[in-house]
């Protein structure tokens, strides 16, 4: 199945708007650290509902693009918004579809890891960034949090599964500088008693504990020279 194909499954069934709840808990916090000014242009990249350009139009950025591989995504979108300074497309992370230093950040959270090649996707970033721009890469899926591995089980799409490491070697051989790297717990989901378990896909408290508590979601923070 093709990303257009699974995803615009998930659009077409509100997964969009379950994905943005859930996200939203550690999304919140990256976009927060995002030195987004007034009048800054942001690419979000696999936008999903399109809610963090939705988010940073209300700190007052300047414009706001959502790309993203699925139609019925970008659609859904484009219909939870009437602001026109913010426009979702279709595009695919291979190629995106700007000139050169077009941006003043790019922001990316939950999705980065489909790209079918993620060193290049990277390029792809550093080129339509502005000198000294910054891109937000936030995933939850990643070597260390071990009790996601299982998701590429459930998906069609092929997912890169990085290290921390293999975050940061891949940012700077795109020629990206690695300003900052963390992970973000999320202390909102709620973890049921571990007499309640198997619980949502995981067979102990520890197990959601690790995924949540522990990992939650790994930030790379990285600057165009
Ligand atoms: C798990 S969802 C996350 C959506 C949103 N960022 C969020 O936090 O809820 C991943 C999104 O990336 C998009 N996507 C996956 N691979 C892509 C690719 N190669 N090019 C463009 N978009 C892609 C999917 O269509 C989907 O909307």
């Amino acid at each position: 199945m093709s990303v257009r194909e699974e995803f615009d499954e998930w659009a077409a069934t509100g997964k969009d708007r379950g994905m943005e709840d859930r996200h939203w808990h550690t999304a919140k916090h990256v976009l927060a650290r995002l030195p987004a000014e007034a009048g800054d242009a942001v690419l979000d990249l696999g936008t999903g509902s399109g809610y963090a350009l939705r988010a940073l139009r209300e700190r007052g950025i300047g414009r706001g693009y959502g790309l993203d591989g699925a139609p019925e995504m970008a659609r859904n979108a484009s219909e939870y918004t009437d602001d026109d300074a913010v426009g979702y497309l279709v595009g695919d992370f291979d190629d995106l579809p700007f000139a050169d230093d077009s941006f003043d950040h790019v922001f990316s959270m939950e999705a980065f890891y489909y790209a079918a090649d993620p060193v290049h996707t990277l390029e792809e970033v550093r080129r339509v960034l502005k000198p000294g721009g910054t891109f937000y890469c936030a995933v939850n899926y990643f070597a260390e949090s071990e009790t996601t591995h299982a998701w590429q089980e459930n998906i069609s799409v092929e997912m890169t599964l990085w290290s921390r490491d293999e975050y940061r070697t891949a940012f700077r051989e795109a020629g990206l500088y690695v300003a900052e790297q963390d992970a973000i717990p999320d202390r909102e989901v709620e973890i049921p008693a571990a007499s309640e378990f198997p619980v949502d896909g995981y067979e102990t408290r520890e197990a959601m504990i690790d995924r949540y508590r522990t990992w939650g979601t790994l930030l790379t923070v990285g600057v165009a020279p």
